[in-house]
């Protein structure tokens, strides 16, 4: 049996993982991060308009599956994105994920793309572009604090976007650490190796926590936290895993991505829900003031937003033009006659 060849509406660009890692070696890492946190901050700046809604979990004893969706009226894009920390244990990775940007005016999908690898640039350049609001001015030293899948990233969005130029690196699991190591040498950053989360921080006026846990774990307690640090703090980012102690957050002022989320998922909801924080798109906005002092503790209480995906994805969409790192899936049912989807299926009968 032959059968007419898909129509051109039929296709949906698709990014694989090869791909998307040519198209990362194509732009460069930091130069991605840094063009990536643009296309986040334009989307901060437009936060009212996007459709919001904390991300939909369902949790079971090993991990977390979250489905992430939003829309900005033109574009919809939601991600899958599980986290599992054991997964480690038997060569599979905490967090992988893939997503989707669609035209809000025809419901079709304009591009589904991996998203494990754009998930770390993302959260990196959420990260460094916060930082660069929040951290002091002037600021060297970065302790990394867990140094799994998302450090090297983290490490490279603080050089490119806050200037950073040394990291003092600890990890419980000291292969993790040798392991971040090995993969930023040449990058041009001073790495050094710490055996406890207190020497890592000794001298960081920035320190980002990273670390996987299912449990209320504390990674950093008040005693390590001097006057004027800004924490970014990315690994609490579900219900009953948080990263650190409460009297640090009662010494901080905190900034979260969307409130509704974050006191379900983040470092906060060790606090009651009326305790106050600012959302960071309103210090983009210069509708909050962002840091105030160089004795205040900044923390950004991060747990990944919908939106950041979005611009990902709206970046990805922009970036592949020209480029031919992505192949066309033949993913939409196009009948000739848009109501004869069954004719369709019934021509397609082997003989
Ligand atoms: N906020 C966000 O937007 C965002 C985005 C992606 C991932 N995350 C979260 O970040 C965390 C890290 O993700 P990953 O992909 O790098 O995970 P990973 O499993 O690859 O790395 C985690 C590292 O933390 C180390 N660790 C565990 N407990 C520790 C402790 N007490 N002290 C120091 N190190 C410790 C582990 O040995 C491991 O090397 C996860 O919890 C993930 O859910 C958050």
């Amino acid at each position: 049996m032959s059968l007419p060849a898909p129509s051109d509406r039929a296709f949906v660009p698709f990014v694989s993982v090869a791909n998307m890692m040519a198209l990362i070696h194509h732009v460069g890492l930091e130069q991605m991060i840094v063009e990536m946190a643009a296309y986040i901050e334009a989307d901060f700046k437009r936060w009212p308009l996007f459709d919001k809604t904390p991300r939909v979990a369902s949790h079971s004893t090993e991990g977390v599956i979250e489905l992430m969706p939003t829309s900005d009226g033109d574009h919809y894009a939601f991600k899958y994105v599980n986290g599992h920390p054991r997964n480690t244990r038997d060569g599979l990775q905490t967090v992988t994920a893939f997503g989707l940007l669609a035209d809000v005016a025809t419901g079709y999908p304009m591009l589904l793309s991996e998203m494990t690898m754009l998930t770390a640039i993302r959260t990196a350049a959420t990260s460094g572009l916060v930082g660069r609001h929040l951290a002091p001015k002037g600021a060297r030293v970065m302790a990394m604090i867990g140094n799994g899948a998302q450090s090297e990233f983290q490490c490279l969005a603080f050089k490119a976007l806050c200037g950073i130029d040394t990291v003092r690196l600890y990890d419980t699991d000291p292969k993790a650490t040798a392991k971040a190591i090995g993969n930023l040498h040449g990058s041009g950053l001073t790495l050094i190796p710490c055996s406890n989360p207190q020497e890592a921080c000794e001298g960081a006026q920035i320190i980002t926590t990273c670390t996987a846990d299912k449990q209320f774990a504390t990674i950093l307690t008040d005693n390590m936290i001097g006057a004027g640090v800004h924490i970014n703090a990315i690994g609490g980012d579900c219900p009953g895993k948080t990263e650190l102690h409460r009297d640090i957050l009662m010494r901080s002022d905190i900034f979260v991505e969307f409130p509704p989320q974050t006191r379900i998922e983040g470092e906060i909801q060790q606090l009651g829900d009326d305790h106050p924080v600012t959302e960071v798109w309103q210090v983009m906005c210069g509708e909050a003031p962002g840091r105030r002092d160089a004795a205040q503790i900044t923390l950004f209480d991060s747990v990944g937003f919908a939106v950041e995906d979005f611009s990902a994805l709206r970046y990805v969409r922009d970036r592949l033009h020209g480029t031919a790192l992505f192949d066309q899936l033949d993913m939409l049912a196009d009948p000739d006659d848009p109501r004869d989807l069954f004719g369709m299926l019934h021509r397609a009968t082997p003989s």
